[in-house]
């Protein structure tokens, strides 16, 4: 389809019903709308890739978080990137691509308030990766959070993943030393020889965390980047340093629990090491994400910073895509084409 041709009928993921555990794709149902006409001021869009994250899991949940949850009905939130084919908002001209929370649905109509124009010289579908929430993610939650210091073995569980990948480039920017954990011998693989990890190993293969990790950071842990949780993150606390920082990004082990796991308590930890642990949302820091992207798009170009996309293609692909975040088959950033 060009991009002035008109559609005449939406297709949309709307939550069918609340998963119980791992989500399923009989949780989502694929409805039809009409689109509307375009008042003065808005623009329609056509989505060109839509992302999946692991955080849709706790929207669909219902229970109390940071947002508002994604009721029964209710099309999926998300992130897109989207080409404009109609407009009547003097910003925008058919054909721009641009950055925008659309949900799971292939076409979308704005009024052009939090519509990102893309550069269309770079790959469009990185501002839903490095250079979008994920890219942003890793820079602020290590940066800000851990504050790294040159020499420093900085830690990061999930390191082969949308995040992790980032998280790990960044430090070794920054002078580290850099540890990654991650599930699959490719995803080692894949992070020691292109993202510049120092050590990795595959924690479905290895038996004692802890041992591995006293292994693979023989001066200690001083920064650790948590992305899932649970055991893995029990063993970081048995060998960390003095003043060492601790980022909690996300527990994706604990995403699909029906109810909370208990584990070793081990707070005493962070009194003995006068460690810090702080979590973060990026969402607190939109008001520097220009600053970031502008230096996360430098390193890009220089070749300093790689990223690789998993791409699932088709739009009735999504909830497939997205429960397949909860199985590890992405490596990068999954997005689907539409
Ligand atoms: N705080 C924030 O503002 C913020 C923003 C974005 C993302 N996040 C969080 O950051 C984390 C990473 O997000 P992402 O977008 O980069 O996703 P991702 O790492 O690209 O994809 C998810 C990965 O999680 C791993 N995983 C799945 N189930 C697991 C389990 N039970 N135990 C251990 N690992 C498991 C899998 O890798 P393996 O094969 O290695 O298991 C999978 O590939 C998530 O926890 C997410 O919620 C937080």
């Amino acid at each position: 389809m060009s991009p002035t041709q008109r559609p005449r009928v939406n297709r949309q993921f709307a939550l069918k019903t609340r998963p119980v555990g791992l989500p399923k794709e009989s949780d989502f149902e694929l409805v039809e709308a009409p689109i509307a006409e375009l008042k003065d001021g808005e623009v329609l869009v056509r989505a060109a890739y839509l992302s999946v994250d692991p955080y849709m899991r706790g929207r669909i949940s219902g229970m109390k978080s940071y947002a508002a949850p994604v009721e029964i009905g209710q099309t999926m939130v998300g992130g897109g990137v989207a080409q404009v084919i109609e407009s009547k908002n003097a910003a925008f001209a058919p054909g721009d691509f641009v950055d925008i929370y659309m949900g799971w649905q292939e076409y979308a109509i704005s009024n052009g308030k939090n519509l990102r124009k893309l550069d269309p010289s770079v790959p469009v579908s990185t501002a839903l990766g490095v250079l979008g929430m994920t890219g942003l993610t890793a820079y602020f939650g290590l940066l800000d959070v851990c504050d790294p210091k040159p020499g420093e073995t900085v830690v990061v569980s999930g390191a082969a993943g949308a995040v992790g990948s980032i998280v790990g480039q960044i430090a070794k920017i920054k002078g580290c030393r850099t540890v990654g954990i991650a599930g699959g011998d490719d995803k080692i693989e894949w992070i020691t020889t292109e993202c510049g990890y120092d050590a990795a190993f595959n924690y479905k293969t290895t038996a004692d965390y802890a041992a591995k990790l006293k292994e693979l950071c023989p001066n200690g842990i001083d920064c650790y980047f948590d992305n899932v949780g649970g055991p893995l993150t029990d063993a970081v606390f048995t060998a960390l340093n003095v003043h060492s920082r601790i980022s909690i990004c996300g527990q994706i082990s604990q995403y699909n629990n029906t109810k909370p796991e208990m584990g070793p308590r081990l707070f005493g930890a962070l009194i003995v090491y006068r460690a810090k642990v702080q979590g973060f949302l990026v969402s607190d820091y939109m008001s520097r994400a220009a600053e970031a992207i502008q230096e996360m798009s430098a390193w890009v170009r220089e070749g300093k910073l790689k990223y690789r996309e998993d791409i699932v293609e088709g739009f009735e692909n999504m909830p497939k895509a997205f429960i397949g975040l909860f199985h590890g088959e992405n490596i990068g950033k999954r997005i689907v084409k539409i």
